[in-house]
């Protein structure tokens, strides 16, 4: 079972009431073996069941216990990667295919709550891009271009409305969306059980038999499953060791919850044209007020422990912008995959006939997940799609994003890991509560000591591809810096691509 709670979402998420489900404890047989419980994989599992499939759903966690418990749940097709940029690599045809699913997926969501009675706080609010600083107004209506172009409607407005901050120009996307994530998810995984779906919690899948016709997974506790198509929603494919990791990287991202006075800000989704850029919504509290979540700070995975400077520039950020903001009452991190060319990678796995992965969320998890719950089932189901081009986990893309080539540059820098000194010479330096890395002749060790003083030792060697992790000292949790696993304090896998956990200390491979 993962534990990934360091930080303090959970209290916010808290207030859902998620169903739990028992761990799978005898082999099993299906139509449809989906591996992960968050929105991709749920909404997929939810479809599929009501298509009349016969479909099995592992976790190795709680439901929506992954990434889909930490979004700040922007529901939006105002994608954060432009449809300027998205124009250039995939075409006129491909970034209105990227703004029609998008929309398609928020208008999914709202069905479905509406369909299952899943009473989320679902609503709809206006987008609105603003920009930091005079020069960005250029940008904004090459966007507001790009996105008519693309057949998504965005208006240059004169500042944000009823915001208490200046800006030079904005552009405002209407009848976008927003909820709360455990609330649906917890209505969906009912809704899927309803139509028939199998659920199991606390069941982690740590190898994958693709077979010809009926390929299998099994459970650490041994069980398999046999089904005619495995989905792999894992967020980052855990089926997979090289083909896509070389296709998107790992970034961390941090959010704060603010108590504001209720009505002192419109409901809506902002952001900025910074890089990396703020997001900002408004969710409920209790009595007159409600909670301002202000996201940021954005830096690769496992290569920036800075975690007190990050969230004090996000709550300096905040109150610039809104003085009304108080204390921070929840602060939490996660993860997003960016992938090489803007657009998720959702469909077969290269080369296999049964075998799909949705991954490379890029900010928008939100609804690439829900896309993921349309798409997946209609090729599952044999229907045509004209989304499965763009979405294609096999794409080859004319032109990367500029940027792309630098993140394949900056993992094999991070192998310098291998031959750097440890960040402590003894346990003994390390304090209660905290994690070090510590080398001892030519291998190097993952140090945990508890709050009890207790001194935990793994390899710090990423059973991936062999780079070297790091210590994150707002989840407490050991993260690579190469392709994004992540291992609690204990060395347990947290998240993929790793499917295994950190070894021990004399089990080889450091
Ligand atoms: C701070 C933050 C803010 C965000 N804001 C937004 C936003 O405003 N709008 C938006 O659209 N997106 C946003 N995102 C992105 C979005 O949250 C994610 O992209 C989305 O939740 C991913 O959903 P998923 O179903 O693919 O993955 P997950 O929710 O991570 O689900 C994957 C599941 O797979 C399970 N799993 C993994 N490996 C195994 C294994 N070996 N065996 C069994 N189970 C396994 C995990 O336990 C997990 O439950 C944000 C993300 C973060 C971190
Ligand atoms: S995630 Fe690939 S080496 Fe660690």
């Amino acid at each position: 079972m993962k534990s990934d709670s360091g930080s303090t979402v959970s209290a916010w998420m808290a207030t859902a009431d998620v169903p739990n489900f028992p761990p799978l404890a005898e082999d099993a047989e299906c139509d449809v073996c989906i591996v992960g419980a968050g929105i991709a994989g749920l909404t997929t599992a939810y479809t599929l069941a009501r298509a009349g499939k016969r479909v099995i759903v592992l976790d190795d966690g709680p439901i929506g216990g992954g990434e889909t418990g930490r979004t700040t749940a922007h529901l939006s097709w105002a994608l954060d990667d432009y449809y300027v940029e998205i124009e250039k690599v995939h075409g006129r045809d491909g970034a209105r295919v990227a703004a029609e699913s998008h929309r398609s997926a928020v208008d999914r969501i709202e069905a479905i709550c509406r369909d299952e009675q899943i009473e989320c706080d679902f609503e709809r609010v206006d987008g609105c891009w603003f920009a930091a600083k005079l020069e960005d107004t250029t940008l904004l209506d090459a966007e507001a271009a790009a996105a008519r172009r693309a057949g998504a409607v965005a208006e240059r407005v004169v500042g944000v409305p009823g915001v208490p901050f200046e800006t030079p120009a904005a552009l405002r996307f209407p009848n976008q969306g927003q909820f709360h994530p455990l609330k649906y998810m917890a209505g969906l995984a009912r809704a899927a059980v309803r139509q028939g779906a199998r659920v199991y919690c606390g069941s982690h899948v740590a190898e994958f038999e693709k077979k010809p016709r009926r390929p299998q997974v099994k459970t650490s506790d041994k069980y398999t499953v046999t089904a005619d198509a495995v989905v792999f929603a894992t967020n980052s494919p855990v089926n997979d060791w090289v083909t896509m990791h070389t296709k998107q990287a790992a970034y961390r991202t941090y959010a704060i919850a603010v108590r504001i006075p209720r009505g002192s800000v419109p409901r809506g989704l902002y952001w900025d044209t910074e890089n990396p850029y703020h997001y900002v919504r408004l969710a409920n509290a209790t009595g007159g007020e409600a909670l301002l979540i202000v996201g940021g700070e954005d830096h690769k995975t496992g290569q920036g422990d800075d975690l007190e400077v990050r969230f004090g520039r996000l709550l300096e950020w905040t109150r610039r912008h809104f003085p009304m903001a108080g204390d921070i009452a929840f602060r939490w991190s996660g993860q997003v995959l960016e992938p090489n060319d803007y657009m998720a990678f959702i469909g077969r796995n290269p080369g296999d006939e049964n075998v799909y992965i949705a991954t490379g969320d890029s900010g928008h998890g939100m609804t690439h997940g829900t896309i993921a719950g349309m798409l997946i089932p209609d090729l599952i189901l044999g229907v045509e799609s004209r989304w499965e081009k763009l979405y294609d986990p096999a794409r080859q893309t004319l032109r990367s994003a500029p940027d792309f080539v630098k993140e394949n540059v900056n993992v094999a820098a991070q192998y310098r890991d291998w031959v750097t000194p440890g960040e402590v010479s003894s346990p003994d330096d390390i304090k209660a509560g905290t994690g070090a890395i510590m080398r001892d002749g030519a291998k190097k060790y993952a140090v945990y000591r508890d709050d009890g003083g207790a001194v935990h030792i793994r390899s710090a060697v990423c059973p991936h591809l062999y780079c070297i992790v790091g210590w994150n000292s707002v989840e407490k949790t050991w993260d690579c810096p190469c392709h994004g696993s992540r291992f609690d304090a204990y060395g347990r896998v947290v998240n993929g691509p790793a499917i295994s956990d950190l070894a021990e200390p004399n089990g080889g491979g450091s």
